[in-house]
């Protein structure tokens, strides 16, 4: 039991990493515990399951034309199991400036692949993370994505994976200073702005969101249609790519925006993002879903 609540603790970005080392989890774990979202060997399953597509290239492929997944991929595993082989799939080989606007990609498994190792790599966020790679040369500033103090035309390419929906709610649970609590929802609209203003013309942004049933649920926001429009429109000229993810009881899978409009976020993972606590025992949905049941991945290519 001791061993679920530091596994899941580590999953809400709680400073429990020393003791998860000291006593590592494993995917075994996690089929043994019953595959429990957040659970036991949650963290090992997901890391390994992404790191595996990582190194896939027929699955990168996949992701990269937004064919069909291979039945079961990513079951009782968060969307970030497709949105990162959705980014990774679309970078190129080779050097370039890119930026990581919200930190998402900072884990080690993540920085290590060759499609980054290779790239000077910039994350804003706003506040420092327990976990920091600066000896790899990853440069890191603390500032808010809505006045972001970079110049124009800066980088080459732009990951926003999971974060515009953070933007103008309240983040205390990352980073802990009451100035972060907010409730300003149609700010994602200046971090849209902001993000066209520092990339090249003819790069790409990479943006994320769960999407689904309009939700607010005061650490973040679930776009839906009508916001992820707004969002796109706040960017401006582009070429627009989009690709939604979707999912049900088998799995995540390519969707259209229309069949994952009615999706709902796990409401009560939602809740315990916003007190840095799960609930014990912890719930299991009839699906396994562990957080989004859908996901918009959108391409914006800077004209
Ligand atoms: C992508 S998540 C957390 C990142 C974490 N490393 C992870 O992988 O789960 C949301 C991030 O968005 C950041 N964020 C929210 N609003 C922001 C803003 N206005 N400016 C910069 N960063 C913001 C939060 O500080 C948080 O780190």
């Amino acid at each position: 039991m001791k061993q679920i609540v530091k596994t899941a603790l580590r999953s809400l970005g709680l400073e429990v990493r020393r003791l998860r080392r000291a006593e590592p989890e494993t995917v075994e774990d996690f089929v043994r515990a019953g595959r429990v979202p957040w659970g036991c060997g949650y963290n090992a399953a997901k890391d390994g399951l992404i790191a595996a597509g990582l190194a896939n290239g027929a699955l990168l492929e996949v992701f990269r034309v937004g064919g069909a997944l291979p039945a079961g991929y990513g079951v009782a595993i968060d969307e970030r199991c497709v949105e990162y082989p959705w980014l990774f799939a679309q970078l190129r080989p080779g050097a370039g400036r890119v930026l990581d606007a919200g930190s998402a990609l900072n884990h080690g498994f993540l920085l290590e692949h060759p499609l980054l190792r290779d790239k000077k790599l910039h994350i804003v966020t706003l506040a420092p993370e327990p976990e920091c790679f600066w000896q790899r040369g990853i440069s890191y500033l603390f500032a808010d994505l809505r006045d972001i103090p970079i110049c124009d035309d800066f980088f080459h390419n732009i990951a926003c994976i999971s974060t515009l929906e953070h933007v103008g709610c309240d983040n205390t649970a990352f980073t802990h200073q009451m100035a972060h609590r907010e409730s300003r929802p149609e700010d994602f609209g200046k971090v849209m702005l902001e993000l066209r203003r520092i990339l090249r013309t003819g790069g790409s942004l990479f943006l994320t969101v769960p999407f689904g049933v309009y939700r607010h649920f005061g650490s973040f926001q679930q776009f839906d249609s009508r916001l992820l429009n707004r969002a796109v429109t706040a960017f401006g000229n582009a070429e627009i790519i989009p690709t939604f993810y979707r999912y049900t009881a088998n799995g995540w899978n390519v969707a259209t925006e229309a069949e994952c409009a009615t999706s709902e976020y796990v409401g009560w993972i939602a809740d315990a993002w916003k007190v840095g606590k799960l609930p014990q025992p912890l719930p299991l949905e009839v699906d396994r879903a562990a957080a989004a049941r859908a996901v918009a991945c959108v391409r914006l290519i800077k004209l």
